[in-house]
């Protein structure tokens, strides 16, 4: 095996770091490391020092490190440096990202990533690679930014069957939706100033159609249930077609919503959905607001746990980054069948539980419909919702304004498979009373 091993002598040497990208987490990187460059050698037992840094942009990456490591162009350069000991990739996407993290692993070094899109499409074959090459992929960094949830995933937690999982995991939905809920501001506007202030990206549609936060969600379920990464499998819905009104009338029903990632196991499969969703206003994480991540996780031993913390930005990433690096740093020397497994679970311990559709999941709604306001509509509405034998737990009616002869009705129900709710969903719709379509957004108790 070509594993990277350090012996005694190589234990007194510092731990060599290229670094791919030095943008906003890279610079933190840098930073972050050397302002407490004295601590982490503590803890790690060795010093960790970026050597090298590959950027397109060489002038800024030079300035940014104070012109005290190598810059390269080049990034093929730096991950088949003999000298380098771990890569660690902020640069990215699939496309190249991929391709050097391979040839970082092919030259024996051990990688860290914030790549999240990368881990949730190419991890299985990404972990097999580093598995065969004895070394070590870290990704901290690629869910929830600075909150450490994989490290609490797969070792804080690892005494438990874990239950459920469910995140606000991306900062800049999470904005938009405590701006509209605040100030009653329509999605457009919000969108805006999130771009204004730098939380959503120029092209923020992996944001606000739930493709972030699906990928963060992907990696947190192989690791809580110990399957092969399966972002394909996963149910993605964003907030673009969220409306005001919506938010406003679970706020009058006591509920909050939020786009949330869940992953459940049941007896049936695992649940993979990102989606808004209804949770009472009463929990914690219903009250996480702005650009702020939270985690919840269920574990048959533990109970509910709530981490909550910045999604997001240049140093709390970093801390994610730096935390990776002296992990590797401490378990460099271990044979590497005895180091935490990638995903929690030892490779030859998979399952194959299959992933559910979206068809299959059973949870709660919330239901609007906008009706002629006259005897016998409710009626035919419940009577739809009983023949499928979905309960109801709550409505509302708004009073028709002066002169209208049509009206909102908002519905909560209690839990039914998916397939139930739209089947009644497309009966109601079918009636003469019930004008254009019904909303459906999907409600946990989270309890
Ligand atoms: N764009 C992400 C978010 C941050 O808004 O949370 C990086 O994952």
């Amino acid at each position: 095996m070509a594993a990277f091993f350090i012996n005694d002598e190589d234990n007194m040497k510092s731990i060599k770091v290229g670094l791919l990208g030095i943008g906003t987490v890279g610079s933190g990187t840098f930073n972050v490391l050397k302002r407490n460059q004295e601590e982490i050698a503590r803890r790690a037992g060795r010093a960790i020092e970026i050597t090298m840094v590959a950027d397109l942009n060489t002038a800024r990456a030079t300035e940014l490190t104070n012109g005290e490591v190598k810059v390269v162009n080049d990034a093929n350069l730096l991950v088949s440096d003999p000298d380098i000991d771990i890569v660690i990739e902020l640069i990215g996407g699939y496309g190249i990202a991929k391709d050097l993290v391979l040839k970082a692993i092919a030259n024996g070094k051990h990688v860290v990533t914030a790549n999240k899109a990368l881990i949730a499409t190419h991890g299985n074959e990404i972990f097999k690679a580093a598995q065969e090459k004895g070394v070590m992929v870290a990704f901290e960094a690629a869910v929830a930014g600075g909150i450490p949830i994989i490290k609490a995933l797969r070792e804080g937690l690892t005494a438990n069957r874990i239950q459920w999982i469910a995140g606000i995991i991306n900062g800049t939905t999470n904005f938009i939706l405590s701006e509209m809920r605040d100030k009653g501001l329509d999605f457009d506007v919000v969108l805006k100033e999130a771009q204004r202030l730098g939380y959503a990206e120029a092209d923020p549609t992996f944001d606000i159609e739930g493709v972030d936060a699906a990928h963060k969600l992907t990696i947190m379920a192989s690791i809580a249930f110990g399957i092969p990464v399966q972002f394909d499998k996963a149910h993605v819905e964003g907030i673009t077609k969220l409306q005001a009104t919506d938010i406003r009338y679970a706020e009058q029903l006591g509920y909050r919503i939020k786009l949330l990632g869940i992953t459940r196991q049941t007896e049936q499969g695992i649940e993979l959905r990102v989606h808004p969703t209804l949770i009472p206003a009463t929990r914690l994480i219903a009250n996480v607001e702005g650009a702020m991540n939270a985690v919840m996780v269920r574990g048959d031993a533990v109970g509910e746990t709530l981490y909550y913390g910045k999604g997001a930005g240049s140093e709390p990433t970093a801390s994610a980054v730096i935390a990776d690096l002296v992990d590797i740093t401490r378990l460099a020397t271990a044979d590497p069948e005895h180091r935490v497994p990638y995903l929690a679970f030892q490779p030859n311990s998979m399952a194959d539980t299959p992933v559910l559709s979206m068809a299959d999941v059973t949870t709660s709604y919330y239901l609007r419909m906008h009706v002629a306001d006259k005897p016998g509509v409710l009626a035919d509405v419940t009577r739809i919702l009983a023949d499928s034998s979905i309960s109801i737990d709550a409505m509302l009616q708004k009073e028709p304004t002066e002169g209208e002869t049509q009206t909102d009705i908002i519905m909560l129900t209690h839990q039914t498979q998916e397939r139930n709710i739209e089947a009644a969903i497309a009966k109601i719709e079918a009636l003469s009373t019930v004008v254009g379509s019904v909303t459906k957004i999907r409600l946990e108790e989270l309890n």
